[in-house]
């Protein structure tokens, strides 16, 4: 008993200690962890859930190959997987420090026959919107499997957060094929030829590496893309990514539309239903003076066409602007300008937002994969400037203002589904995508962009965003305002060349001359007439800034023809 009872009071304890760790440590920490801020080991991340557009898509007009599920490439059909297994994913490092997750496109969703060409792998910081292309291998030798694999890198020896260990294997092809994309798996075991195939090199293009998706010590993995990119270039992007080792860019090709297929691209009928789907909602500064128009608005309020050397008989322009000079360059030779009387030029400047209507330019992308929507806004006037400096917000009495201005926001659609990808907001002479994770959709799957005041540069959120550093340069006000225009109810078909005729472009879509003069620059002048403005203890500092700032922004110049931008033919950026 004497001899017992110490044992007992050992079981005693232990059991004790038991219940202390099921009770305590486990039930009572779970229950105290509902509670927040309490920490969760791992909170569930952007990327666990599934981006979905917020509305289902219409049911399209019957056409051709668009939204059908596969594209043909000339030799090839090709399909997208859209289930995807998690193989490893880390929880740390890329973008926002969230970590990447790498996935394999699922066999049970691939359509029969398909083969897988790429992995795929995206940041953790936004939603799943996974794509892969898969193959058709219809046996005649343009795709074949790998013959052995290359382990690049795996993820053994770092200390990372991470689920399990990923390797990452670049395939070995045949002679006269070539990789698009890696496998990863999470075990030390080479992965099975099947795993994936590689194409014969004549149905490839040239790829680049486009975003950053992860990296850690001397490894980094990106996206793709095809480096020639435009209404003509035929390289197809895939959705896989291609990795780098110790500064090598592993070499992944991207496929190509070896006979310039155009099938999978959206017919007329289907053109209409895509712009009412996705057309975006154009909010206005609630301040806005100078808002769009159209341009024929433009020629029938007393739009001037002049002609070098006979700078005082302007001619005015015939309401389709069919006496505008056509073809020709941006020479100088001729340019618009608003109409000479005061009363007239102030009502022009100012456009007419219940009669203006975007004007929709149609082309096909990434070897006809994909379709660009661009929804083109024509502005009367470009107002001046702001500057924000310090407390102070300085307006401008002209720098940054000019006669026409055009803008422009570009949907990209995907032609296996329909659905849209990406948007392509115009910011000054640049522009900036933003995925469809990443946009504010306002009805349906309509954005919402925002123009900001006087600028007009697009943004896919209101509020400030300046062109300048440390809290010094040009503002972009954008705001929700009550002024608005709905461009997938307002528009007209410009223009969509793989069409052939079936849009009928306007004349003045041939004027490549400047839709507004080039103004006398009043830098210095206004430079002068600022300094005399702020307070005196403020002039050094600002005269230090003002010619850092974003100068040629302010340039007082009217814009050359829409079709003579690089993106009327080429990509975005
Ligand atoms: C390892 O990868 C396979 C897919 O290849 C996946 O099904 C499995 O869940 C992964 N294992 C872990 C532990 O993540
Ligand atoms: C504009 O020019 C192109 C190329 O020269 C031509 O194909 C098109 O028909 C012209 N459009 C108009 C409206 O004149």
């Amino acid at each position: 008993m004497a001899l017992l009872f110490p044992m007992n009071l050992a079981k005693f304890a232990s059991f004790l200690i038991t219940l202390f760790v099921i009770l305590v440590a486990g039930d009572c920490i779970r229950v105290i962890c509902r509670i927040p801020p309490c920490p969760n080991k791992n909170p569930p991340l952007p990327i666990e859930t599934v981006f979905r557009l917020p509305s289902s898509l219409p049911v399209w007009p019957s056409g051709t190959g668009f939204a059908t599920a596969s594209v043909s490439l000339g030799d090839l059909r090709v399909s997208e997987a859209t289930a995807f297994d998690v193989v490893w994913r880390t929880r740390s490092g890329g973008p926002d420090n969230l970590g990447a997750t790498f996935f394999e496109p699922s066999t049970a969703d691939i359509a029969q026959g398909y083969a897988v060409l790429g992995y795929h792998s995206q940041p953790n910081n936004k939603r799943f919107s996974g794509r892969s292309v898969v193959a058709y291998d219809d046996l005649n030798g343009n795709i074949k499997a790998p013959v052995d694999y290359i382990n690049l890198w795996n993820s053994l020896s770092f200390e990372i957060d991470q689920e399990g260990i990923g390797f990452i294997w670049l395939p070995k092809c045949p002679d006269g094929y070539k990789a698009l994309g890696h496998v990863v798996t999470n075990s030390t075991q080479k992965p099975s030829l099947n795993k994936i195939r590689c194409v014969k090199a004549e149905l490839t293009e040239q790829c680049e590496h486009y975003k950053w998706i992860w990296g850690a010590k001397g490894f980094n993995v990106y996206t793709t893309r095809p480096r020639n990119r435009g209404t003509q270039a035929m390289g197809v992007h895939l959705g896989s990514f291609v990795a780098q080792v110790g500064g090598v860019m592993s070499d992944i090709a991207c496929l190509k539309n070896t006979k310039s297929d155009l099938s999978a691209m959206p017919t007329l009928e289907q053109v209409k239903p895509l712009v009412e789907a996705y057309g975006p909602w154009v909010f206005f500064h609630s301040d806005e003076k100078y808002l769009p128009a159209t341009a024929e608005w433009f020629f029938e309020n007393g739009g001037l066409l002049y002609k070098q050397g006979d700078e005082a008989n302007p001619v005015a322009i015939l309401p389709d602007g069919s006496n505008l000079p056509q073809g020709g360059s941006d020479d100088g030779a001729y340019w618009l300008d608003l109409p000479t009387d005061s009363d007239a030029r102030d009502m022009v400047e100012r456009g007419d937002l219940a009669k203006a209507k975007a004007y929709v330019h149609v082309k096909p992308m990434f070897g006809a994969t994909f379709t660009d929507i661009v929804i083109w806004m024509y502005y009367p006037f470009n107002g001046p400037a702001t500057i924000k400096f310090k407390f102070l917000n300085i307006k401008f009495d002209h720098l940054g203002e000019h006669t026409g201005d055009w803008e422009h926001v570009t949907l990209r659609v995907n032609n296996f589904n329909g659905e849209l990808q990406s948007i392509y907001l115009s910011e000054h002479s640049g522009g900036t995508w933003v995925d469809a994770t990443d946009v504010e959709f306002h009805d349906r799957n309509k954005a919402a962009v925002y123009a900001s005041k006087h600028g007009h540069a697009f943004y896919s959120k209101p509020g400030l965003v300046l062109n300048g550093k440390n809290g010094i340069g040009l503002r972009n006000d954008c705001e929700k305002a009550d002024l608005y225009l709905d461009t997938g109810f307002y528009y007209t078909l410009l223009s969509a060349e793989y069409l052939g005729t079936a849009i009928v472009e306007p004349p003045w879509i041939n004027y490549s001359r400047k839709w507004g003069p080039k103004a006398a620059i009043y830098i210095q002048d206004e430079f002068e007439k600022i300094m005399k403005r702020i307070p005196k203890f403020l002039r050094s500092p600002f005269r230090n800034v003002f010619y850092t700032l974003p100068i040629k922004i302010l340039e007082e110049e009217g814009p050359t023809s829409i079709k003579t931008k690089g993106s009327w033919y080429g990509d975005e950026i």
